[in-house]
């Protein structure tokens, strides 16, 4: 059979990192081995009922079985509005100031090639969501990353980025909630934010997928709470973490009207939008009673108590997340995030991520994702305590 050759947009894009990962947990798990995999993003419970529901009645409706309106249904981008107005008391324009995206993973893909040309700067968190690579790599940019420092709170460090490096970026992408470290961000650093997008023309690209995350009682804060958000940025929201819904792929942007019209055009040429029982779905999700996100975020709580105590009883020191479903461990002396990441997985039978792959200020740290009961999560401790590494 004839080999094509890929495009060089396809020759860019970066490598899977955690394939690798996926790969050495189905191996053990061909071997017959109990994995407690908690390497992986994905929520491990199901979608609330009364969502899965409101699809299956809107899944009836003929109106649905056509093609949907190609920048999604107003009544969609409403629940949205209405969303930021309940949730975070900010005013949008649902039909200006909303795209409604594939997911939030689309709209942080595409937004790059959107609005920068090629030699353009970005800046990019380093450890970060590995995905801002995609696009970054599609639109043949130049990256400059922002380490993220345990000393700083894992926040950027604005006053370290070199001037000739601001003058030229077009996009600070930025993310709080914080995957992986799972930091959170408070509306003085958003401020601040703000104040250095405005100085150097910047683009700001939040990215909120952990934005129902937050713990000890504290709700997460929108860049949008932030006055002037919207004249330099957006936020992307999803639903996959806020409703356990990552298989539905609904997410939205909102925001700096420029930049949603730019999203919208760009998705006017790729797709037509979701099926229209899923945003009818999202609706119910978004404008519903609540109680099923507080119920959610108190199970992670329990579960992060659970594991972070643990840890604590064997030794192993670790700051308790105040946001996101991950914790963010330190590495013992002697081992890289591989190494260690391979005698947890290989040893213990527990899969963890590897710090480097989120970027070369990851080195150090592995991540675990607290997507398991508190049982299967306390297990992973006895299994690590029994390897004494500490
Ligand atoms: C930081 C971050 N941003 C975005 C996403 C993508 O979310 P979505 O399912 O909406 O594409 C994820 C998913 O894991 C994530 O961790």
């Amino acid at each position: 059979m004839k080999q094509f050759e890929h495009s060089e947009v396809l020759k860019r894009l970066p490598k899977q990192f955690f394939a690798d990962l996926v790969q050495k947990v189905q191996r053990l798990k061909a071997e017959g081995h109990d994995v407690i995999n908690l390497g992986q993003g994905n929520p491990d419970l199901p979608t609330p009922p009364s969502i899965v529901k409101s699809l299956q009645e809107a899944a009836e409706d003929p109106q649905n079985h056509k093609y949907s309106p190609f920048s999604g249904k107003k009544e969609l981008k409403e629940a949205t509005a209405e969303f930021y107005k309940r949730e975070y008391q900010v005013e949008l324009d649902p039909e200006t100031e909303v795209a409604i995206l594939f997911g939030a993973k689309t709209g942080l893909v595409e937004i790059t090639p959107s609005l920068t040309n090629p030699g353009d700067t970005v800046l990019l968190p380093d450890p970060g969501y590995p995905d801002y690579l995609s696009g970054t790599a599609m639109a043949d940019v130049r990256v400059e990353t922002m380490p993220l420092l345990e000393k700083n709170s894992f926040l950027p460090d604005y006053g370290e980025i070199p001037d000739d490096v601001l003058s030229d970026a077009k996009l600070l992408f930025l993310n709080y909630p914080n995957n992986p470290t799972s930091a959170t961000a408070d509306k003085a650093f958003f401020d601040k934010t703000i104040d250095l997008a405005k100085e150097h023309d910047l683009c700001v690209v939040h990215d909120f997928a952990y934005g129902a995350i937050g713990y000890d009682g504290k709700k997460p804060q929108s860049y949008l709470q932030s006055e002037g958000a919207k004249d330099v940025g957006v936020e992307m929201y999803t639903l996959s973490k806020t409703y356990n819904m990552a298989g539905w792929r609904v997410g939205m942007a909102v925001g700096n009207r420029s930049v949603i019209e730019a999203i919208n055009l760009i998705q006017d040429h790729m797709y037509v939008s979701l099926f229209g029982a899923i945003q009818d779905a999202s609706i119910h999700a978004l404008t519903a009673d609540q109680e099923m996100v507080r119920q959610l975020v108190e199970t992670y709580e329990s579960r992060r108590n659970a594991f972070i105590g643990k840890m604590h009883d064997i030794g192993w020191h670790v700051e308790a997340p105040t946001g996101t479903f991950f914790v963010w461990l330190p590495v013992p002396d002697g081992y890289s995030s591989e190494e260690f990441a391979d005698i947890l997985l290989e040893q213990a039978h527990v899969a963890t991520a590897p710090g480097n792959g989120f970027g070369e200020y990851g080195e150090g740290y592995v991540r675990v994702g607290l997507l398991d009961s508190e049982d299967r999560l306390r297990e992973a401790g006895d299994r690590i305590a029994k390897l004494n590494l500490f």
